[in-house]
């Protein structure tokens, strides 16, 4: 199969890859780089696990080619700590209890990493609408909004 050079910035590595033309970035990623942080689930733009940022946004990376993205910065859930120290979106997640299987996690947590350097002090409503795209089948989706608003300084409606 013909492959094509795909310079990648992942993490702020750059990386060369020989790949097929048809590639994902999710399966870059988890296949060539070996960040299987993000998750892959439903492959076709549904369930939101293998969400990354790509410039900041979160964006699923199962609906987008790994050469579109040449030029971009790309982050994944590997790349958020600093060494041993979580990212503060990963530290409220666990202190709040937001995650059970965890298979969303990655995900949700890029979702909201978006959403916060975007707008640092979100009311719930728009929590919610941030990671409406973004499925868990464990945790009722209560912990998890309260983890990202124990961030914006908002109160929760009970
Ligand atoms: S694996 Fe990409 S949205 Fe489900
Ligand atoms: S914690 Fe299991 S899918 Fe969200």
């Amino acid at each position: 199969m013909n492959k094509i050079p795909v310079s990648l910035n992942v993490n702020g590595r750059e990386e060369n890859l020989e790949i097929p033309p048809h590639k994902t970035l999710l399966e870059v990623i988890r296949d060539d780089l070996n960040l299987t942080g993000t998750k892959c689930g439903c492959e076709d733009g549904t369930c939101g696990t293998c969400t990354v940022l790509l410039d900041g946004a979160a964006v699923r990376s199962c609906l987008l080619l790994a050469a579109e993205v040449q030029g971009h910065e790309i982050v994944t859930i590997e790349g958020l700590a600093d060494g041993e120290r979580l990212h503060p979106v990963q530290q409220a997640i666990v202190n709040h209890g937001g995650v059970q299987c965890g298979f969303c996690t990655p995900g949700m947590i890029l979702s909201a990493k978006a959403l916060l350097d975007k707008q640092p002090s979100p009311t719930e409503s728009v929590v919610r609408q941030a990671i409406s795209g973004n499925l868990c089948r464990c945790t009722g989706y209560t912990k998890i909004v309260e983890s990202i608003m124990a961030l914006s300084g908002q109160p929760v409606s009970s």
